[in-house]
């Protein structure tokens, strides 16, 4: 029996700090305080996938640091198998720099370092990890190539978050089954506009070529699975956001939680909405993801 979610992708230390708005360029402003956590797309995907009870895998890559060991440990103790994240002898682990406004929106820099040493070999060397695994996730904050190798594997079902937005090439998307972006990149992946209302999202999902699903998420506005012979709308469950950081992984890794355990698309996007909506109820990234019993309670 192989993994029932395994993740491809960052592993990173976030450092936040909460302000009331965030700086325009040039200017500084005071914050209101910073804590630092875990975070990186991949790590809080795997973590969100495991606390919802899939037996998950880890392929990434940290720094031969404090902060690379305190994170690798941490995803131990979340019940994720770290056999296949490598350690960097000559770059740091990633940090991610991330302000949170009084809205509770984020916008982040990512100083990747030793994610991008995530080499398509390396990614080879894990295949035992990722050949029959029910669900490979991925994200783009590693080497596209080494994402394409991942894709490559004879697994179950290929889900793509494709974030940050960064061009993917077409062999990429072909080998995509649910692909998972957020508004500004399904935007760049279909080379529109950002699209303003739900008919737009829609047109935009039909331009990208390849991908057998499209899920895309809309925030506070909930989200939409785009098939070729449906589309569904998910609204947002109620909540009061603090930090939003996060949510999308939330979601990624619920959506796949609930893909591994052979529910249908529509079922697992409802389960991904309300994961969602949990982890901007917190602050920070991984800390934010939710548990089972945190769902089932909502539920
Ligand atoms: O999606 C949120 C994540 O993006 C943060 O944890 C940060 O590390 C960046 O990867």
């Amino acid at each position: 029996m192989g993994f029932d979610v395994v993740v491809v992708g960052s592993i990173n230390q976030d450092l936040t700090v909460s302000t009331r708005r965030h700086p325009s360029p040039g200017e500084t402003v005071l914050g209101l305080g910073h804590r630092w956590g875990g975070g990186g797309k991949g790590a809080n995907q795997a973590v969100a996938a495991a606390r919802l009870g899939s037996e998950t895998g880890m392929v990434g890559r940290v720094g031969e640091d404090e902060p690379g060991q305190a994170l690798t440990a941490a995803l131990r103790a979340e019940d994720i198998d770290v056999s296949c994240v490598g350690i960097d002898p000559s770059e740091p682990t990633g940090l991610a720099v991330i302000t949170v406004d009084e809205e509770a929106e984020n916008s982040i820099v990512v100083s990747p370092g030793a994610n991008m040493g995530l080499t398509p070999r390396q990614v080879a060397e894990c295949y035992s990890m990722l050949e029959d695994a029910s669900v490979v996730l991925a994200q783009l904050e590693v080497p596209v190539e080494s994402v394409i190798e991942a894709a490559r594997a004879p697994s179950g079902l290929f889900c793509l978050n494709p974030a940050p937005a960064r061009e993917i090439p077409p062999e990429l998307l072909q080998l995509v089954d649910v692909l998972i972006p957020n508004r500004s990149e399904l935007a760049a992946l279909a080379s529109v506009d950002l699209p303003s209302d739900r008919k737009a999202v829609l047109e935009a999902a039909r331009r990208i070529e390849g991908p057998r699903s499209v899920v895309v998420t809309l925030g506070h506005e909930g989200a939409l699975v785009i098939s070729e012979d449906e589309v569904l709308a998910f609204a947002p469950s109620t909540v009061e956001p603090v930090d939003t950081t996060g949510a999308g992984d939330a979601f990624c890794g619920a959506l796949a939680n609930s893909l591994a355990r052979g529910e249908d698309l529509s079922i697992a996007a409802q389960w991904a909405t309300l994961a969602g909506g949990l982890a901007t109820t917190k602050h920070g990234a991984r800390d934010a993801m939710p548990t089972r019993e945190e769902m089932e309670r909502v539920l």
